[in-house]
C-alpha cells in the first residue's frame, strides 16, 4: 500500500512536469495559438485551463525527464514503447506530437490524463492518455475541478460531450460545463455530478451519436434519479454542438435552450413513444413495452410515478395496471 502511494506520486509528479512543460511549449508555438484564437479562444481561457502544445518530434519529453526510459513515463501513458516484429530493438517515443494539449484534472486539481487535439484536419482527431493507475475514463469529467464552483453558484451542470465544449462554454459566460470525454455517460459520471448539484443538464451534439449519447446518459441516470434531483436534456440542431452553437447563436440563445431543456421524464416518455402508433392498440403496447426496462430500472421514487401516470394517460390503461404489468416494486410506506 505504502509503494503504491508512494508510485502513484510518481505517475502524478510525472504527468505535472509534462503539463508544465506542455504549456510552456505553447507560449512560443503560433501556429497553436492561431489556432485557438481562430477558435475564438482568449489566452486568459487557455490559462484557466491550462492548455499546451505537445510540438513535433518523437522526443521532446527527453528534456524534461533525464531518465527518459523510466518505467514510469510509459505507465503514466506520456511515451509509447514499440517493440520491433523481431522482438529484438525497443524503442520509445513520445505519445503527444504536435497537439495542442488539454490537461485532465481529477477533483484535487492534480493532472491525471491529457487529451490532445491535432491543429489540422490529421487523424485521430484528438489522442487521450491510455487507461493508466490515475486514469479511468469512465469515471472522470474533463474540467470538473474547474467547473465546481461554477456550478455551485449557478445551481446547476453542463454535461457535454467534448474538450471545446467546455472550454467554449466557459469563454461564452457558462463555466459550470463539463465533459464526458466522447464516452458513453457512465453511472460513475452520473453518480459524480450528482454529489455535485441537483440538477444536472445534459447538452450532447445535435448528430445521431449525440442523440445516442442522450439515450445512454438516460439509461445511466434511471437507478441514481432522486426526488431532490432534476435532469434535463438540451437538444441542439443536428449541426451543431455546445460549442459551435454558443460562438453562432451567442449566450442568450443557449441560456434560452437550456430554459426550455427537456425534463427526463418527458425524454423517457418520448423515447418510448418513438414511431409508434397511439392511435392502435398494437401501438400502444409496444410503447408500454419499450418503456417498460425504463421504469424497472428507476427506483420507486415519486417522478416514478408520476412517469407512470403520463404513460398510463398516453396508452389508454391505468397507473396500477402498469404497475401490475411491470412488477414495480411499491414504494417504501414512511
Ligand atoms: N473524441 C476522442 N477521440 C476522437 C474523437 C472524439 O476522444 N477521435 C472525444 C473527445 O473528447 C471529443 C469528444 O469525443 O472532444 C467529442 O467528439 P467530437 O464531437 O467529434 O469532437 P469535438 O469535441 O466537437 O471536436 P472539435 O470541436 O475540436 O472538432
Ligand atoms: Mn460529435
Ligand atoms: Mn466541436
Ligand atoms: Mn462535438
Ligand atoms: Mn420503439
Amino acid at each position: 500500500r505504502a509503494q503504491m502511494a508512494a508510485h502513484s506520486m510518481a505517475l502524478t509528479e510525472a504527468m505535472t512536469r509534462a503539463s508544465d512543460f506542455y504549456r510552456a511549449q505553447l507560449r512560443g508555438a503560433t501556429n497553436a495559438i492561431t489556432y485557438l484564437k481562430g477558435r475564438g479562444l482568449t489566452g486568459e481561457i487557455a490559462a484557466r485551463f491550462g492548455l499546451g502544445y505537445a510540438p513535433p518530434g518523437w522526443d521532446n519529453l527527453r528534456s524534461i525527464f533525464p531518465d527518459y526510459e523510466a518505467v514510469v513515463l510509459a505507465e503514466a501513458g506520456l511515451v509509447i514503447d514499440r517493440v520491433d516484429e523481431d522482438g529484438g530493438n525497443r524503442k520509445r517515443y513520445d505519445r503527444f506530437r504536435e497537439r495542442v494539449m488539454f490537461p485532465i484534472k481529477n477533483t484535487k486539481g492534480q493532472v491525471i490524463a491529457f487529451g490532445g487535439r491535432v491543429l489540422d484536419q490529421g487523424e485521430p482527431k484528438y489522442l487521450n492518455s491510455p487507461e493508466t493507475p490515475l486514469f479511468s475514463k469512465g469515471h472522470e469529467l474533463y474540467g470538473l475541478f474547474e467547473a465546481r464552483q461554477a456550478i455551485r453558484d449557478a445551481g446547476y451542470v453542463l454535461v457535454t460531450e467534448g474538450y471545446m465544449d467546455v472550454v467554449a462554454l466557459a469563454q461564452m459566460g457558462f463555466p459550470q460545463a463539463v465533459a464526458t470525454l466522447g464516452t458513453a455517460c457512465t453511472p460513475f459520471h452520473v453518480q459524480k455530478l450528482l454529489r455535485q448539484t441537483d440538477n444536472v443538464i445534459f447538452s450532447f451534439d445535435g448528430d445521431k451519436a449525440g442523440r445516442r449519447a442522450a439515450r445512454r446518459a438516460l439509461e445511466a441516470c434511471l437507478p441514481h434519479v432522486t426526488d431532490n434531483k432534476t435532469i434535463r436534456f438540451l437538444f441542439l440542431p443536428t449541426e451543431h454542438d455546445p460549442d459551435s452553437y454558443v460562438r453562432t447563436y451567442g449566450r442568450e440563445a443557449f441560456e434560452q435552450e437550456i430554459h426550455e431543456a427537456m425534463p427526463l421524464s418527458q425524454f423517457l416518455i418520448k423515447e418510448a413513444v418513438g414511431e409508434h402508433d397511439l392511435q392502435s392498440p398494437e401501438g400502444r403496447a409496444r410503447v408500454q413495452f419499450d418503456a417498460k426496462p425504463m421504469l424497472q430500472a428507476m427506483t420507486p421514487t415519486a417522478l416514478r410515478l408520476q412517469i407512470v401516470r403520463g404513460l398510463a394517460q398516453l396508452t389508454q390503461t391505468s397507473p396500477s395496471e402498469i404497475e401490475v404489468l411491470y412488477e414495480l416494486a411499491k414504494p417504501v410506506a414512511l
